[in-house]
This record gives structure tokens, sequence and C-alpha cells, in this order.
């Protein structure tokens, strides 16, 4: 018997994971599949549809369970995927827009909105770890759930020997869209890269079939690049945005390539004149796949069932059933994981929460010895670093002082008093979530 739970069953991420699954059943043959979830409604909704999608795949010898019950969710359980959204879509919404009322980065995981959402996050989270620990001791648990660099941060203080693993796609993604567009194969690549999640460089991308390091043709490549949207592969239309910035960013600091993410950090003020401050991603997307979940459960309700099943699923659950394959059968293959240093990076502190690269097989996360970084962005990373960690002090020890240093600090936020009146404004909209500061 294999059984993995989805904590988070609800999201519209669920089919994606379930499918890149049932693809790798003869390295990964789960049994039984289990949908966790507090919310019943979007729990249901999401039964009927995997339901649908084990009929299509002639898979209904698999087991399916739906339900708000951690005992029956967790007991025995091999693996656990992590998804959650503490607050739902509805609190994403603010996370990005009460920063953007005062001019701020509005995005949910870096800046204020991120430093937010992680104070709501940590509790669910531990929750989550809680029952596994307590209901299958042995069981991995691969998390994904946002803000990660702040929710590891909190797992390390508080489960510090959890069978747990922090991986993020964004990493996989970036790589998947450059090398389709500049004509390589990302399945050739072994990237390096080191940084905090969303927030990090590469520093190679050795190509195994061209046999060289392309990272700099790539920023050459990016850096010439005439930004124009239609250039892009289609479907690619989404990161056309992303590629002008990511070119402008090379072209400041052409020695490393940047994770996308920078460009809030670095081009904070171009991003919030850019933005909708009153249609953020948090309404594209609840206009988007989160109703067109909502209604394709609908339509299976009303026993139309043909042809409904058509989910963009991109590289996310691929990645994720990646490492659960490589635990699973001890072939350990490199992913990029979100972890305490440990000395991976050597001038930067041990107990930061970094992302790099890992070799992860049956005894977890292997993570690899890299160079010394450069003082511009050691200087950025430990800034960043004391920022989340004040942040994790500020939940344990209920401090608003704590909250008010984390906020400030954020690489986002150029003034304190700005930082004190969205630390305000959330700590009311967080009513319901928050600890008390
Ligand atoms: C990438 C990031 C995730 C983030 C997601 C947001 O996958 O790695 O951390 O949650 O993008 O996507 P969305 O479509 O919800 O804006
Ligand atoms: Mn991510």
């Amino acid at each position: 018997n294999l059984i993995i739970t989805i904590a988070g069953g609800g999201s519209t991420y669920t089919p994606g994971i379930i499918s890149a699954l049932l693809s790798n059943s003869s390295k990964f043959p789960i049994t039984e599949i289990r949908l966790y979830d507090i919310d019943q409604k979007r729990n249901e909704d999401m039964k009927l549809i995997i339901n649908q999608l084990l009929i299509d795949k002639d898979r209904q010898d698999m087991k399916l369970i739906v339900t708000e019950k951690p005992e029956e969710a967790f007991t025995n359980v091999d693996f656990v995927f992590s998804q959650i959204r503490v607050g739902g879509l509805a609190m994403r919404e603010l996370d990005e827009k009460i920063p953007l009322k005062y001019d701020l980065v509005g995005q949910e995981t870096c800046g204020l909105g991120g430093f937010a959402y992680g104070l709501r996050s940590i509790s669910g989270i531990l929750e989550i770890v809680g029952y596994v620990q307590q209901y299958a001791p042995n069981a991995w648990i691969l998390n994904y759930t946002n803000p990660e660099s702040i929710i590891s941060e909190a797992i390390r203080r508080k489960y510090p020997d959890a069978n747990m693993i922090n991986v993020c796609d964004m990493t996989i993604s970036l790589e998947e869209t450059i090398a389709s567009n500049f004509g390589y194969n990302r399945k050739n690549w072994i990237p390096t890269y080191y940084g905090l999640n969303h927030y990090g460089w590469y520093s190679k991308i050795y190509d195994t079939s061209l046999k060289r390091d392309v990272m700099p043709e790539i920023i050459d490549k990016l850096r010439q690049v005439n930004m124009d949207v239609a250039e892009f592969n289609e479907g690619d239309q989404y990161w056309a945005k992303t590629y002008q910035l990511m070119s402008a960013m090379v072209k400041y600091f052409p020695e490393a390539l940047p994770n996308n993410y920078l460009e809030y950090y670095w081009f904070s003020d171009v991003m919030v004149e850019n933005d909708d401050k009153n249609f953020t991603r948090a309404n594209m997307v609840m206009e988007g796949r989160e109703a067109n979940t909502r209604k394709m459960a609908e339509q299976i309700r009303n026993g139309e069932t043909e042809d409904i099943l058509h989910f963009n699923f991109g590289e996310h659950g691929n990645y994720i059933v990646d490492i659960a394959v490589a635990i699973l059968n001890d072939e350990p293959k490199r992913f990029m994981v979100i972890t305490p240093n440990k000395g991976s990076i050597p001038n930067l502190r041990e107990d930061a929460v970094v992302e790099v690269p890992a070799y992860i097989g049956a005894t977890g996360v292997e993570q690899l010895a890299l160079h010394p970084i450069n003082d511009f962005h050691k200087g950025m990373m430990e800034a960043q670093v004391a920022a989340e960690k004040l942040l994790v002090d500020a939940f344990f020890e209920h401090s608003y002082d704590k909250a008010l240093q984390a906020f400030t600090l954020n690489q986002t936020v150029p003034s304190a008093r700005a930082a004190k009146q969205v630390l305000d404004d959330m700590m009311v909209a967080n009513k319901d979530y928050w600890p008390e500061l």
C-alpha cells in the first residue's frame, strides 16, 4: 500500500499533482489518495474532479478519501503534499492590495504581503506537521505552501527533525521558459543556484549536451532581446513582462542570472507603477483558475462529463512527484530545495534558510557545498534573512516590536512609517489568523 494525502486538497493544483502521480505509477504505485481540507465545499468539488480523472485514466481501482478530519487524513499515510493557503484567495487579495495602497509592492510572497501571509501560514503548517508526527511519524511531507522561506524558518525552529522537504517550482519554471524561448533543452541542464526562496541567482547552468556553461550566453541573449511581447512563444505571454524586467536586471547586474522575483526588490517602484491597485493577481486567479475549477465541478455534478478535464498543469506537479519518486526508490536526483544553510553557502550564517541545489533520495536532502558569494548578494541576503527571522520571532513571541522591525527591514520597504502603516492595517485585516501581537 502506498498512501498519499494532499493537504489543501481543494486547491486548483490538486489535479496536476494527481495527474503527475498517475503518470508515474510504475515508480510510484499509489493505492490510495486522500484529500484533506478544512473547506468541505472545495474538497467535495475536488472529489468530483479527481473521481472523473480516475475514470478517464481507467484507474477506478484507486481508493479516494475526502475528509476534513485530521485523523482520517493522516493515519498511516506515506507522503503528504502540502499546498494549504491559510485564508484563501480572499486574504491573498488583501496581502496584495494593502501594501499597494501605500505604494509598496503588493505580492503574495515578496514584500509585506508575503510577510502578512507568513504570519498566517505558520500556524496552519505547524498544525499539519503536528498531525503527521502524531498519526504517521515516518511519512514524508513535501511542502510548497508559501511563503516558503518563512515557513521553513518556523519549521526549523519547532520541528527541526521533521521529515519535511520545502520546494518551489520557480527555478524550474524559469529554466523551462528560458530554455524553450532561447532554443535549449532544460532536461540537459545542471543549474547551480543560491539565494533565499524567490530571491536568488544562478552561478552556472551547465548543459550536458553542449558541454559548456550556458549562463553567460543566456545573459547576453537576455540583454540583447528587444523586448517585444510578440517575440515570445505562444503560451508564454504571461512571461513577457517578466522578460522585460529580466532583461533590465541583467543589464544593470550582468554577473549572474537572477530569479525573476528579484524584480520586486530591485525595481519595487516600477512594479508598483505597473500594478492595478484594484485588480491584482489574486483577482486574476479568482476569475481564472479558481472559477474554472468550480465550473468544472458543477458540470460534473450535472452529469456533463464529456471533455471537461482540460487543465494546463505546467511543471509544478511533475517537480513534486519527481522528488517523491527519488525518495521512495532511493534514486538520488538533484533539485533546488529550501533548507537551513548549514555551510552550503560558506560565508552566510549557518541557520539562514536558503535555496540551494541538493540531492534527494531515501535519506532526504543532501545539499551541495557552494562557493562563497559576493558582497552584493550577501548583503541583500543578510538583510532579508534578518527580516524573515524577526518575523518568525514576532510569531513565536507575540511581539509587535519584532513584527515592525521585520516589516521595516523587508527589502521592498523604504520607510519605517510605511512599514508601520501596512503592519497596522494588516493586523486588523488578519485578526482571525495572526497570533496576537
Ligand atoms: C510560482 C511560485 C509560487 C507561487 C506561484 C503563484 O509557481 O513558485 O511560489 O505561489 O507562482 O502563482 P499564481 O498563479 O497563483 O499567481
Ligand atoms: Mn514558489
